[in-house]
């Protein structure tokens, strides 16, 4: 079978060294396509195969791409003194050149993109973009009779912040208020101060969605998993994130 001995590919992948890989497959540490192989000199075709490390995805690709369904109480950040960061949440080994695309608060949970991918990255983040970005909040309060009509036109915070029009949703009244918004920018705490604008403080904040890509929702809170192709494409200015992107007002 053509491809790559099985301890090189995991020593390119810079799971550990050669000698170290070579005893993890023997230990029955790896499954390539599901199946365990205890085999170092087994052969895989590095692009194709779905290879795992302890039931852990691994990705082989040039670059890397993962959707981590953050937990809240953890920060969007590489490292931090005091507080548990995204990026802990990722073995060792796996970490080195990976960031988050934006950022998400402490408290806020859902569909965080890693990556080692600059490019894609400002494709995203790139604020002529306007990708966007649904999330749902649980609120206390009440939202205000114009709320959706304000959110639409594009509402202009007390500090003056002008926020671009965004949708607002009811999702249910009760037990407590929940809605959806969705935002074309990224704006410090934006989604909880235009609701506060609107009367409504957020308890609870998820990100569901990013341009045509959705949250998995088999993802347990603090698990990650790589992207599948299909799914990177969505995110690509010339394929799915076009038609996620809103018009420029
Ligand atoms: N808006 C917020 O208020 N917080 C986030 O984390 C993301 C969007």
């Amino acid at each position: 079978m053509p491809g790559m001995r099985l301890d090189k590919i995991l020593t390119h992948l810079n799971c550990g060294s050669r000698r170290e890989v070579a005893a993890w497959v023997r230990a029955g540490r790896v499954t390539v396509d599901g199946q365990t192989v205890r085999d170092p000199a087994y052969k895989a075709d590095p692009d194709l195969a779905a290879l795992t490390l302890d039931g852990r995805a691994l990705c082989y690709r040039a670059q890397r791409y993962y959707m981590l369904n953050k937990p809240a109480g953890v920060i969007t950040a590489n490292r931090d003194g005091r507080h548990q960061t995204v990026m802990e949440l990722f073995p060792e080994n796996e970490r080195k050149g990976l960031f988050a695309i934006g950022r998400l608060d402490k408290d806020t949970e859902g569909l965080l993109l890693i990556t080692d991918d600059g490019a894609l990255s400002h494709a995203l983040m790139a604020p002529g973009r306007h990708v966007q970005k649904l999330y749902e909040a649980v609120c206390d309060g009440e939202l205000a009779p114009d709320a959706e009509a304000r959110f639409h036109e594009g509402l202009t915070l007390g500090d003056g912040t002008v926020c671009r029009p965004a949708a607002l949703e009811i999702v249910r009244d009760a037990p407590a208020l929940t809605v959806r918004v969705t935002l074309c920018e990224g704006k410090y705490h934006q989604v909880k101060r235009m609701l506060k604008a609107v009367g409504a403080e957020v308890t609870a904040l998820k990100r569901l969605s990013i341009g045509a890509l959705g949250l998995d929702t088999s993802l347990a809170s603090g698990a990650y998993r790589p992207l599948t192709e299909a799914e990177i494409a969505l995110l690509r200015p010339s394929e799915g994130l076009a038609a996620a992107t809103s018009t420029k007002k």
